[in-house]
């Protein structure tokens, strides 16, 4: 039995989480295997129950279960709130809590959509690499943080066993794909970078097989938009990885469409790359891909059914492959249909 805590959250996370679970629903139909979904607020819809975005409760029960689905959080309605009580300090605070470092992002290109890039189908097609960004560290989290009247100040410092400890995921990743791991970071200006790099480079000693370069930040933006198929795994820290995600995500079309995992050594959390949506949320318009792609990194990397989860990967590629298009993948003229819709036709896909 597989149980899983799902934290729909705000704006168009209910209906994108909904499509996931159908599918879920649909693979233990399928399998004949049991999955227990127990849902838990989050967020904005956590705040206005509560007084928190994150509640000792929902915590403790993601402690408790075998992975978490996470919808989005955020949206106008909770904006204005003061900084420790905003929607993103939630999820950095659930991260930690759950010691998710790893946060696996991968960016592939499905054929059926290669038109939907803003880049050139040549340079796009064939793109399959996955950022592995550093998740409860770096810049993000350091000591001493703060502003005052006349001026503002964070810190970006790793320790050696977290760079250690991603690092290693991403060289074993590697391993199961092309081979080669890309360390980016920006060793020519700062320390933390060097620190980073000569530590990617002493756990590389245990990888000999895989074949390890590094590239400064400014210029892996640049590489990512001029040949993203160079890349197979990179390994980056928070920051950089956050900012060199976004843009990997835009290779693909949509960012509708990608699935993210954040790993750690007792718990992992699946969601969406893609926020709230709040300008078209409750309208039955929101793709559910990317949420039903990240139940496909839950059976791969939770579960060990990387099987079942080529068969959901496959079931997106075919509904994709028969036209069926939500808005944001659409190209103009196109007929566009609901979450609703497109999460049936993928569940239908999955029987066949
Ligand atoms: C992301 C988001 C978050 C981050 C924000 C919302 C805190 O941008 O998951 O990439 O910066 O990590
Ligand atoms: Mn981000």
């Amino acid at each position: 039995m597989y149980k899983i805590v799902s934290i729909p959250g705000d704006g168009i996370g209910p209906e994108v989480v909904a499509g996931a679970v159908a599918v879920m629903q649909q693979l233990s139909k399928k399998h004949g295997f049991e999955i227990q979904i127990e849902e838990h607020p989050f967020g904005g819809a956590s705040y206005d129950l509560h007084g928190e975005m994150l509640t000792e409760a929902t915590l403790e029960a993601c402690r408790n279960c075998d992975a978490v689905l996470l919808g989005a959080v955020g949206g106008p309605k909770w904006e204005n709130l003061p900084h420790e009580h905003k929607p993103e300090a939630a999820l950095l605070k659930i991260r930690k809590e759950l010691g998710l470092f790893a946060n696996l992002r991968p960016a592939k290109v499905y054929d059926a959509l290669i038109d939907a890039s803003s880049l050139k189908a040549d340079v796009v097609r064939g793109t399959d690499f996955v950022v592995f960004r550093e998740l409860t560290g770096g810049i993000y989290f350091g000591q001493p943080r703060g502003f005052d009247a006349t001026k503002g100040w964070n810190t970006m410092v790793y320790e050696g066993y977290e760079v250690e400890r991603i690092a290693r995921l991403a060289f074993e990743a590697a391993r199961q794909r092309k081979g080669r791991v890309m360390s980016i970071d920006k060793a020519n200006v700062l320390e933390v970078s060097q620190f980073w790099r000569n530590v990617v480079i002493e756990v590389h000693k245990d990888f000999a097989d895989v074949e390890l370069s590094h590239m400064y930040v400014d210029n892996a933006a640049m590489q990512i938009v001029r040949n993203p198929k160079q890349f197979d795994v990179i390994v980056t820290g928070n920051l950089f990885g956050d900012i060199l995600s976004d843009i990997a995500g835009m290779i693909t079309g949509s960012l509708g469409m990608l699935p993210s995992a954040s790993i750690g050594t007792k718990h992992a959390l699946y969601e969406p790359i893609h926020g709230s949506a709040p300008d078209i949320a409750g309208q039955n318009k929101a793709n559910p891909i990317a949420t039903i792609a990240s139940v496909a990194m839950m059976f791969e990397h939770s579960f060990g059914r990387p099987d079942i989860a080529r068969e959901i990967e496959q079931a997106i590629e075919a509904t994709l492959a028969a036209g069926l298009r939500t808005a944001d993948i659409a190209n103009p003229g196109d007929a566009t249909v609901s979450t609703t819709a497109m999460t049936e036709a993928i569940v239908k896909n999955l029987s066949a």
